[in-house]
C-alpha cells in the first residue's frame, strides 16, 4: 500500500493525512475482497524497515492502526473475516498489542475470508525466523522439505499469493512475502494507495484473469 506520502504532498497536506486516506482505502478494499470471495487477503500496513522513519510518523501510524483495529472489528465479524497479523508484534506498545488481541480474538471463529496485515513485517526475518524454530524443534536433517518449511512461516496453512499488487509506480517488492511470491503474479500501477479503488481491483483482477500461469511448465 504504497503511495500515501506522495498523495498528501500532491495535496499541499501533512503525510498523516495520507495515511489516514489509505487507511480509508484499506476499508474500502477489505470490503471489495470479501464481495469478490477472496479467500486471503494480505495487507503491507507496516515493514521492520519503516521504524527507520521519523518517530512521530510512526507514533501516527500506530494510532492510525489502533482507530483501524476499533473501527473495522464489527465489520469483520459480520462479514465472517478473521484477522491474522504476520510479522513480530509482540514488542508493540501495550494499548496496540491490546488492540491487536481483541480483534484476533473477537474474529478468530470467522472463516470465510483471511485478512492478513503484515505488522513490523520482514521477508527475510520471517525466513530466519522459520530456520530457527525449524533447527529448534529438533527436526532432522532429511525432514526439512518445502511442506515443513512452510509450516514455521506466518503464513503456515495458506496457499501462497496469486496475485500481489504494489502501488506508487514503485517497481520492487520490498522484502514482501519473498518466499512465498515464488510464482506469484505481479500488478504495478501508478495509482497512489489512497486512490486506489474497487475499480482498479477489478481492473487488476481482470489484468490476472488473462494471464497463463505455467509454473515453469508449457502449455
Ligand atoms: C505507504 O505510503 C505506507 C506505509 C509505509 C505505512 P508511504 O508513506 O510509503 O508513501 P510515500 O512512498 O512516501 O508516497
Ligand atoms: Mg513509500
Amino acid at each position: 500500500m504504497d503511495g500515501n506520502g506522495r498523495w498528501a504532498k500532491e495535496r499541499g497536506l501533512p503525510r498523516s493525512a495520507g495515511h489516514q486516506a489509505g487507511a480509508d482505502t484499506a476499508q474500502d478494499i477489505v470490503t471489495s475482497c470479501r464481495k469478490l470471495n477472496i479467500s486471503v487477503l494480505t495487507l503491507y500496513a507496516f515493514s521492520m524497515e519503516n521504524w527507520t522513519r521519523p518517530k512521530e510518523e510512526v507514533q501516527f501510524l500506530f494510532d492510525l492502526l489502533i482507530r483501524f483495529l476499533r473501527r473495522e472489528q464489527k465489520k469483520l465479524v459480520d462479514n465472517s473475516i478473521r484477522l491474522n497479523v504476520i510479522g513480530d508484534w509482540q514488542k508493540f506498545s501495550f494499548p496496540v498489542r491490546k488492540a491487536i488481541g481483541q480483534t484476533l480474538e473477537r474474529t478468530a471463529h470467522c472463516d470465510q475470508m483471511t485478512l492478513n496485515l503484515a505488522l513490523n513485517y520482514s521477508g527475510r526475518e520471517e525466513i530466519l525466523k522459520a530456520c530457527r524454530s525449524l533447527a529448534a524443534s529438533g527436526v532432522p536433517e532429511e525432514e526439512i522439505t518445502e511442506e515443513a518449511f512452510r509450516g514455521h512461516l506466518y503464513t503456515a496453512g495458506q496457499p501462497d499469493p496469486d496475485l500481489i499488487i504494489r502501488t506508487s509506480g514503485e517497481l520492487r517488492l520490498s522484502n514482501y512475502l519473498i518466499f512465498q511470491a515464488a510464482y506469484s503474479e505481479f500488478y504495478f500501477t501508478k495509482t497512489l494507495w489512497p486512490d486506489f479503488s474497487e475499480q482498479e481491483l477489478h481492473a487488476a483482477l481482470e489484468d490476472y484473469r488473462q494471464r497463463s500461469r505455467r509454473f515453469g511448465g508449457i502449455e
